[in-house]
């Protein structure tokens, strides 16, 4: 198979790369990225010298790149994760958001529906979030019925880009297959994500910012367990569904934070209220989502899958890996990088 990942270079697709191209040398992993500033090729340099791997760097909102690259190496397989992925970001700038997230898909899948048709072996998957559902009271779960209610202009726009597919595979019958994910966290993961951010800024003594009052609720699911229902759902789920993919794990912002300072606390042996005492409430997000969860239940009982780690086994993994990645945390500390910081929380920390 030629496997064209979209986005390998940010966080989820250089997890799946790294999973999955070292055990596959019969299929061929093209990665077609913008090298966006969330993007970092050190994250792949496991696997970049392999003779199955190869990179182009393109931007999918523009169709006539999509195009050279679909006939330069014809692809059975697209595994679509690039994207602006940051939902304070979008709030800052939505036009990127809707430029990539839904022209870029339909670039994509304009692309796939000339070049493919209805020919056999073929399939476009859709990497897509749980924030398409919107906002959870205390109670409940996103099911794959769930009505699509999404609230900022990243949720928009992913929603955006899923209706798309959808609509193109009922509409021309392309193969498609799609996925809504909960929060991940992990190894490479850029920070300006509450989990790595909070990880550095406890490093560095800076604040460690909690938005409101810290009683927001995510599902976290370590990445190599998001990218093995991917690869669950790519192989053998039924072409046309969507699938759910959440890790049961629901945690309050602010106990999230606590933990961190506590496993941070144990690896360097060093007493957590050190860092505990950086946290510091800053001005809420707005339009902030109160509470995501997922029932997982489908691809679960259609398809075997589950995750392999917890959430004590996947956060301190996590902690470890930044901790003995100090390099790689420099690499990503660019000047887009601290513009962003001094630019999302100069206001927070003082309004
Ligand atoms: P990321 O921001 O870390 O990486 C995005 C990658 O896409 C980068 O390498 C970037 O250079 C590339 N990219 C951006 N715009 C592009 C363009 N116009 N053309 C080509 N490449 C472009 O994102 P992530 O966290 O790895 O998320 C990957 C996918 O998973 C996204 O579609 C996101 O919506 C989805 N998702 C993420 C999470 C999460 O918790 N991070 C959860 C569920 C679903
Ligand atoms: P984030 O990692 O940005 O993911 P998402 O907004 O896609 O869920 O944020 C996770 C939660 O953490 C969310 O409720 C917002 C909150 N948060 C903070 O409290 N402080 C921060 O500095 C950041 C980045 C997020």
């Amino acid at each position: 198979m030629r496997i064209l990942v979209t986005g390998g270079a940010g966080f989820i697709g250089s997890n799946f790369l790294n999973c999955y191209l070292p055990s596959y040398p019969e299929h061929t992993f093209i990665n077609l990225d913008a090298l966006t500033y969330a993007a970092n090729l050190i994250n792949l340099k496991g696997v970049a010298a392999r003779p199955n791997y190869r990179f182009e760097r393109g931007d999918i909102s523009d169709y006539s790149r999509v195009r050279e690259i679909f006939e330069q190496h014809d692809p059975d397989l697209v595994v679509h994760f690039a994207a602006e992925s940051h939902v304070d970001r979008s709030i800052v700038g939505p036009a990127d958001f809707v430029r990539t997230n839904i022209t870029g898909t339909f670039n994509l899948l304009e692309v796939c529906r000339g070049m493919w048709g209805r020919k056999e072996g073929k399939l476009f998957h859709q990497v897509s979030t749980d924030e398409v559902y919107g906002s959870l009271g205390p109670s409940g779960l996103f099911a794959e019925t769930s009505p699509y209610a999404p609230s900022s202009p990243y949720s928009a726009s992913k929603a955006a880009g899923d209706h798309l597919v959808r609509a193109y595979a009922h509409t021309y019958g392309l193969p498609v297959t799609i996925t809504n994910c909960s929060n991940n966290y992990g190894p490479f993961q850029f920070p300006e994500k509450l989990i790595p951010l909070i990880i550095i800024n406890a490093l560095e003594g800076r604040p460690l910012p909690v938005y409101g009052l810290g009683e927001n609720v995510r599902d976290w699911l370590f990445v190599e367990d998001h990218c093995a229902a991917i690869w669950a759902v790519i192989h053998r789920g039924k072409r046309g569904e969507t699938y759910n993919i959440g890790g049961a794990n629901e945690w309050r912002n602010i106990d999230i934070v606590h933990r961190i300072c506590d496993v941070l606390g144990e690896e360097t042996q060093t007493n957590p209220d050190i860092y505990k005492k950086l946290i510091t409430f800053v001005q809420d997000r707005p339009g902030h989502d109160l509470r995501y969860a997922i029932d997982d239940l489908k691809i679960k009982r259609e398809l075997g899958w589950q995750p392999n780690e917890t959430f004590a086994t996947g956060l301190r993994k996590t902690i470890r890996w930044y901790l003995d990645n100090q390099s790689w945390v420099e690499s990503v500390k660019t000047g887009d990088y601290r513009k962003w910081m001094e630019q999302n929380y100069r206001e927070r920390l003082t309004g």
